[in-house]
């Protein structure tokens, strides 16, 4: 249930981001407290972050290279809600709720290309990708159909969300209440500023993986770059000490990075010598290291000079989150055949280190049901990243500060 008062904020859900809470995430690090457990635990907070923090800002949807050209669409889910995203004619990529105006059927199933207009199976009103009316058959009557020729076809458009897409990524703003987006994602750009992002293809490799566990401890975990050196021996191995770093704010979203031994995208040592295309003109500090970012909520992206991983965190139940990742590689080393072995060799090195957080991200979320754990003791120097990101998920749920509506 949905309250809609802060005054209530001392019960149910909203007990988990009160005015308490979130005085304890504002100590220093090593004082503060992290979120409690029914973050993580209690499916009403999960509805809540659905109906509360997921529409009032940015959310990520999809890589738009997923429908390349005009007359394609794919039904996805955002924050648990269906949408689909179609390449309408003059290019542009549209996100619609995927639902027919008239009846509220459920307009799109399956993948579908070289679409003109969607046609809802029930009674045949058609639309453009574009989300405007084509037709209506037998509209006012048997064989009286209304066309676009004698209808305005705003009449009953789609439901069009509104949306952004920065480089190959979609984001919507489900509330449409959201600041600019350009104001959103404007500290990305600045942490990415020596990179040129635009060189990077999609390639065919995607990664599926489940996770038993609430999907902010899937993206904490993604974040620490702490338990490196416990969990992922190999990638400590590739790590160079002395530009490794604890993570950073930037707005509402962190970053963090890495300096690696050797010239490459590798993620383990032997890869030190994978002989991939880098970004053209890279400059020197940045050839032989890592970017991250989390731009908050749900999207990361690791940025190496040879290769980007794209990362979608999807909520699926308070304990169950399903990560997407994506491939890319400077320009045809996303798909060449010359390259398909180093392609393979990144792919499976990402497997492996997944499958390693999987374990780990089911420790935690076995661990939120101990009544003893009353948010953690943190870290000082590596923990800032974890405070930072609980703060953001208290202030969106509430609504306030960079969450409120229209900043
Ligand atoms: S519900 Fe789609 S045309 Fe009637
Ligand atoms: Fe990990």
């Amino acid at each position: 249930m949905i309250l809609g008062s802060l005054d209530h904020q001392e019960t149910g859900p909203w007990a988990t981001v009160s005015d308490d809470v979130l005085a304890r995430l504002d100590l220093d690090t090593a004082q503060a407290r992290g979120l409690p457990n029914a973050a993580f635990t209690d499916p009403s907070f999960h509805e809540l972050e659905r109906a509360r923090l997921f529409p009032r800002t940015w959310a990520f949807a999809a890589p738009a290279s997923l429908v390349p050209e005009p007359g394609d669409v794919l039904p996805i889910t955002v924050a648990g809600r269906p949408v689909f995203l179609a390449r309408a004619r003059d290019h542009s990529v549209r996100v619609f709720h995927n639902v027919c105006p008239h009846r509220g059927a459920r307009l799109v199933t399956d993948e579908l290309h070289g679409k003109a207009v969607l046609t809802c199976p029930y009674h045949a009103w058609s639309y453009g990708l574009d989300g405007t009316l084509h037709g209506r058959p037998h509209y006012h009557g048997p064989k009286m159909h209304q066309t676009r020729c004698n209808s305005s076809p705003e009449e009953a458009r789609l439901f069009e969300i509104r949306s952004e897409t920065w480089h190959d990524w979609v984001f919507v703003n489900l509330d449409g209440r959201a600041g600019a987006f350009e104001e959103f994602i404007a500290p990305v750009v600045r942490e990415f500023d020596g990179h040129d992002l635009s060189v990077f293809r999609r390639s065919e490799d995607a990664m599926r993986f489940e996770f038993q566990s609430n999907w902010k401890l899937v993206v904490e975990n993604y974040c620490d770059f702490y338990h490196v050196f416990a969990v992922h021996p190999e990638l400590d191995v590739a790590m160079s000490d002395e530009v490794r770093r604890a993570m950073w704010p930037g707005g509402c979203h962190m970053f963090n990075g890495y300096s690696f031994e050797g010239a490459s995208s590798g993620i383990s040592v032997e890869q030190a010598d994978l002989d991939l295309p880098k970004q053209p003109g890279l400059r020197d500090d940045l050839a032989n290291s890592m970017v991250f970012g989390l731009v908050f909520p749900n999207f990361a992206i690791n940025v190496y000079p040879e290769s980007v991983q794209a990362v979608l965190f999807e909520p699926v139940a308070h304990d169950r989150t399903i990560m997407h990742m994506w491939f890319y590689y400077v320009g045809d080393a996303a798909r060449a055949s010359q390259f398909s072995k180093q392609r393979a060799r990144l792919y499976s090195d990402w497997a492996g280190l997944n499958a390693e957080d999987e374990g780990i991200c089911r420790r935690l979320q076995e661990g939120r049901t101990c009544e003893a754990y009353d948010g953690g003791r943190m870290a000082p120097y590596w923990d800032k990243g974890t405070i930072h990101y609980h703060r953001q998920i208290a202030l969106a749920v509430r609504q306030e500060g960079a969450f409120a509506a229209g900043s």
